[in-house]
This record gives structure tokens, sequence and C-alpha cells, in this order.
């Protein structure tokens, strides 16, 4: 990817770390930028060139953003308290103009289509939808997403991304997982108003994928809703989730009755045609199932996944490959095959759903790598496909000949290295 032009993130938190990581690993040159710098180590790790920067010091945009040839500039800054509305963000597409940025991209909000618990809105919002000019946050991010419009009349190529609610894994030590499911965990998730109002979410891999496909083939002056395809009421979501976490249904509230900032809900049925059209996308995390399975998989000690940016190639997750640690099956025909496998099929990986792996929808099976002596997670039922594993049915253990079938719900130990697959509800 060395014709990539390099990228500089300006505020480098969850979202900047994580392109950032997606960048580093296809070999972009990758400046990041921010205030706390030690947030940064495990990306100047991986080889990003880390910058210190504070967006309310004017001074600091030159140097943020000069001696790169021709970079895309991601701005993902939340706010600069410090400077009027807009101003931080005007400075620095005017910053990106002058050192000859290729794209310029400002990471906005939904939020720009207001308050959702004043009026219920089940209607669907997209790029043309009227934004709430009545409402002090949506403002907020409507004057920067002015300044970048103004400095666009320059010929900066300009990009602006209004996104719902970003979800996905721990990135790092220092960002943690982001969503519903630590809420759910603590007991401080709510559905609101009996669940009703519509939220649209977007699984971080997948923003990862739309901003680096924005970078490189939106056109002048363009504005997406970033929402994934399934946008649906608080409740369904809220039960999927506590369900599969196996915790109880969450307690509903009165948004009319609370007070502070939970209550106030933005959620929209964001609809992202656009962005897939124009950018000829489609989403590899189509829904929260898809996103909750592989948090579930980070969870369980399966490294990040690589984010492909091409959109024929499913996601694959790095360095937990079943080969590297399980003796290889003489039978598995892409092993068996004196030619090697074609680059372009994906590379199947422990704990990876096996729908997903393919650019499907999850399809709730997956590989499962236990080591000798450890045991595999209770309630999918499995398929012994290599190594020696026994299983405990009706107070019994089993040892398991080859190709059995556990039953849902039964303990699987492990006896020496074993490959299984793990069978649950998508
Ligand atoms: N998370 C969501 O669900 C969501 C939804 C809609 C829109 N967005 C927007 O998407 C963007 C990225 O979100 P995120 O979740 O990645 O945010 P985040 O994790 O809070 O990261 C923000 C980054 O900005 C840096 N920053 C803050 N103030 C700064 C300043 N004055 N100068 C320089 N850097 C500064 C922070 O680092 P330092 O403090 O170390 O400087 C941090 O690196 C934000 O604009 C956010 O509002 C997020």
């Amino acid at each position: 990817m060395s014709d990539h032009p390099p990228v500089i993130i300006l505020g480098c938190g969850y979202v900047g770390t994580r392109l950032a990581q997606s960048l580093l690993a296809d070999g972009i040159t990758v400046r990041v930028c921010a205030r706390r710098l030690p947030m940064l180590e495990p990306l100047a790790a991986l080889g990003a060139d880390v910058h210190y920067f504070d967006a309310s010091r004017p001074h600091q945009f030159g140097p943020a953003l000069g001696g790169l040839i021709r970079p895309v500039v991601v701005y993902s800054i939340p706010g600069v308290p410090d400077l009027p509305q807009g101003e931080a963000v005007r400075r620095a597409a005017t910053a990106a103009s002058r050192a000859g940025a290729s794209a310029f991209m400002y990471l906005s909000s939904s939020a720009v289509y207001g308050r959702s618990e004043l009026v219920f809105t089940s209607e669907w919002v997209d790029e043309d939808s009227s934004v709430a000019v009545s409402d002090a946050d949506a403002l907020l991010r409507l004057s920067d997403e002015a300044a970048v419009q103004s400095v666009a009349q320059s010929g900066l190529r300009t990009v602006i991304l209004r996104l719902g609610a970003i979800y996905g894994p721990t990135l790092d030590a220092f960002h943690p997982a982001r969503g519903a499911r630590q809420r759910i965990r603590t007991g401080q998730y709510k559905l609101w108003d009996g669940g009703k109002h519509f939220f649209s979410r977007i699984y971080i891999d997948d923003l990862v994928r739309i901003i680096r496909a924005a970078a490189l083939k939106a056109p002048p002056n363009s504005m997406y809703v970033v929402g994934d395809d399934h946008p649906c009421p608080q409740r369904e979501y809220g039960e999927w989730l506590a369900q599969h976490l196996k915790l109880p249904v969450p307690p509903d509230a009165d948004s009319a009755k609370a007070s502070g900032p939970r209550n106030i809900i933005r959620g929209r049925r964001l609809r992202n045609d656009k962005l897939k059209r124009e950018l000829g996308l489609s989403l590899h995390y189509p829904s929260y199932r898809e996103g909750e399975l592989a948090i579930d998989a980070v969870e369980q000690g399966a490294k990040l996944a690589a984010i492909s940016v091409s959109d024929a190639s499913p996601p694959v997750v790095a360095a937990v490959a079943v080969e590297e640690t399980v003796a290889p099956a003489p039978v598995e025909p892409a092993q068996a095959s004196v030619e090697p496998a074609p680059a372009k099929w994906p590379k199947v990986a422990s704990e990876e759903d096996l729908g997903l792996v393919l650019g499907q929808s999850a399809r709730g099976v997956r590989l499962c790598k236990l080591t000798a002596g450890s045991e595999a997670i209770v309630g999918p039922a499995y398929v012994l496909l290599q190594g020696s594993a026994s299983a405990v049915i009706a107070g019994q253990t089993v040892r398991l000949p080859a190709l059995s079938a556990v039953p849902a719900h039964s303990r699987v130990l492990a006896e020496e290295d074993a490959l299984l697959l793990a069978l649950s509800d998508p």
C-alpha cells in the first residue's frame, strides 16, 4: 500500500486508535496527534509517528500537519471548549489546505438530528433530513460542520461523517471496549420509555473501513450518515444483549422523570444507503449481533481482527490462526493440496464466526481451540474435530471419539490440544 497517502489523525482516541492500527497493519504512514502521549505509546510501538498536539493552541496546527506529502487528515476531536465552536476545526481544515492535504475528514455525530425522547419518532433519517437547529448540542456539531464546509470552498476535498453510536472491543490498554455490555453488567443500562426509541450503531471495524474508503473515494464536500443496516428499538437490542450475556433484562426508566445526560436520547434510525452506494461498501457487521459476537471473541482471548478494506474480503482474526497451534489435519483440503491455498481464501481462525469469515452474516458457528487441560465455554454444542477431549454428560465424564457431537450446555475438557466446532445461536 505504499501509494496510499499518509494519514494524520487529529485527536486519537477510540476511533483514531483503531484507524491507526488498521493503516499501520497495511504499511501506511500514520501520524497520531493528541495531548496525552502515553496513551499513544501502543501505536508508537506499531510504527506511528506520535505528535503532541493541543487543538486549543492555534500555532500547533501547522507543525502537526506539515512535512507529509498530500496527507489525508482525519479530525476526531469531540470538542474544544476553550475556543468558540467551529474555530478549532476551521483552523485544522485551513492548515490542512495549506499543507496540501488530499482530504480532510470531520467525524461529526447523528446528534445533529436532535433529541428523540421529546418527540418519539421511528422515521428514517438520512443526509437530506432536517437537522435540529434549536438544539444546543446539535448546534455545536453543526457549527463545526459549517466551518468544514466553508474551508471546502478553497478546494480542499472535505468529508463529514455523521456517526451513530460506536461500539467495539477493547483495543489496547488505554482504550477499553465501547458499547452497552459494560453498563448492562454493572446494572447501569436502562431501557428508556419502554425501550421504544430507535438507535443506530456502527461497529468500530466497519467505521474504520468507511473512513478509509471515504478518504480515498468520497467526492469533494461530501457528507454521509453512518450507522449499520439494522437500527432497532432499544428494547430489542437491550433484551438480546442481556440474554446473550446471561443477565437479567435491564430495567425500564422514564426519561421524563429522570435528570442528567443519560436521559437525553439521541437515537435515530439512520439510513446508510448513500455511503454504501457511493463508497461501494457493504458492512461486515450489519447488525449488533455480528458486532457483539466479535466482541465476545476478543473477550475470550482472540486477537483483534485484521480489518479488510477490500469489500470482497471478509475480516480475518490474526495471530490465533488454528494452524499455528494445532496439528494439521491430513484430510483438510487446503493443507493436503500440493499447491498453496489461493491468497484470496479467507484464513479460518479460532473464535471467529465462520459466517463472518466468509463475508456473510454471523452463523453462530466457530472453531474453538483448546489447549491440554483447558475447558470450553459452557453453552454452545460442540463437535470434536481434532485432538482428545472428554465431556461431562449426565454426570458422567466420557472420552469423546473423533467427530462426536456434544449437546449444548455440556462441559467439554481437553485432554490434549483439541480443535472443536462450536455451535451457538447466531
Ligand atoms: N463514540 C461514539 O459513539 C461517537 C458517536 C458519534 C460521534 N463521535 C465522534 O467521533 C469522534 C471520535 O470519537 P472517539 O470515541 O474516538 O473519541 P475519544 O475516544 O474521546 O477520542 C478523542 C480524542 O481527541 C483528543 N482530544 C480531545 N481534546 C483535544 C484537544 N484539545 N487537542 C487535541 N486532542 C484532543 C483526545 O486525546 P487527549 O485528551 O489526550 O488530547 C482523544 O485522543 C469524536 O469527535 C466523537 O465526538 C463519537
